[in-house]
């Protein structure tokens, strides 16, 4: 199959995945947290902005200075074409920028807010710097925290299943992130004097009901297959057509509406320290 990988329509196509997956007890300790508004938020990694969209359409944000950034201008663009909307009770100041290079000269905030990124970078390194962003006491609210398992039903060859998951997972941490951020969160907080609140998983599951795929999940579906493969392609112990085989499974398995996709991640909810400066 020809298939193009648009990342924008594929974070968009997440926003229903993680509006059920997200912790509602988390969610809730974020909403009942939050300091007096307007307040001061920032997003880094922010994508095309359904973070923003659902904090605000779920009457959690009603004022604020929302600065959003990720490393990729496309999203920014796309960010502010869909959040435009909220200004000018939620003003949003989005930036295409490394976080890296954003802390070097960045203010504090009350709100720290990172989806589906903290996996993606070296958490002993970035972690004191992210939180460094805070106000003493600011709220963080990393959530989508990937937690090492990748479940792929029904099954197509158990060890094969199972090789594919665990290389998966070592190209993960061959890169900065990790595939078990989930629970280093919890120790790595600690390590950084930030307390947590709350903390709970916040699992992707993705099924075809009695209408097929919710909205547009299929493409979701289709762009984790295509994932899993890009990062396997030269992975030397898989066979080339094993791999080549399997996708092309999964892939039917997606148009037929029998894939099952469940991937184990982690929300925390909690406060920079008191003391930081
Ligand atoms: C998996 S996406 C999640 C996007 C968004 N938070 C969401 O959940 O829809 C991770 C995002 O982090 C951005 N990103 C990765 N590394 C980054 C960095 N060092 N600085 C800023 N953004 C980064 C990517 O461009 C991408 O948009």
């Amino acid at each position: 199959m020809t298939f193009e990988m648009d990342f924008a329509r594929y974070l968009a196509a997440k926003k229903t995945v993680d509006d059920r997956a997200l912790n509602r007890n988390v969610w809730d300790v974020l909403a009942h947290t939050l300091p007096p508004q307007p307040l001061h938020a920032l997003e880094v990694g922010a994508g095309i902005g359904t973070m923003i969209e659902r904090l605000v359409e779920r009457g959690v944000l009603t004022r604020a200075h929302y600065t959003a950034i990720d490393a990729d201008a496309r999203n920014i663009d796309e960010l502010k074409r869909r959040c435009a909307k909220f200004t000018p009770t939620i003003q949003i100041d989005a930036h295409a920028i490394d976080v890296f290079d954003f802390i070097a000269q960045a203010p504090e905030y009350d709100l720290l807010i990172a989806n589906a990124f903290l996996d993606l970078v070296d958490l002993p390194r970035a972690l004191p710097k992210l939180l460094s962003l805070l106000k003493p006491g600011g709220l963080f609210y990393f959530t989508i925290n990937y937690d090492g398992a990748t479940i792929f039903e029904p099954v197509i060859d158990a060890e094969l299943d199972h090789a594919i998951e665990q290389l998966y997972h070592a190209t993960m941490d061959r890169r900065a992130g990790g595939s078990r951020t989930g629970r280093r969160l919890f120790q790595a907080l600690r390590g950084a004097n930030a307390e947590i609140s709350e903390a709970g998983s916040s699992d992707w599951v993705v099924f075809a009901g009695a209408q097929g795929y919710a909205h547009d999940e299929a493409y979701f579906l289709h762009f984790i297959i295509e994932t899993v493969r890009a990062a396997l392609e030269n992975e030397p112990t898989l066979a080339h057509d094993r791999l080549r085989d399997w996708v092309t499974q999964r892939h039917q398995q997606i148009d037929e509406g029998t894939l099952l996709y469940i991937a184990h991640q982690v929300d925390v909810v909690g406060k920079s320290s008191s003391a930081s400066a």
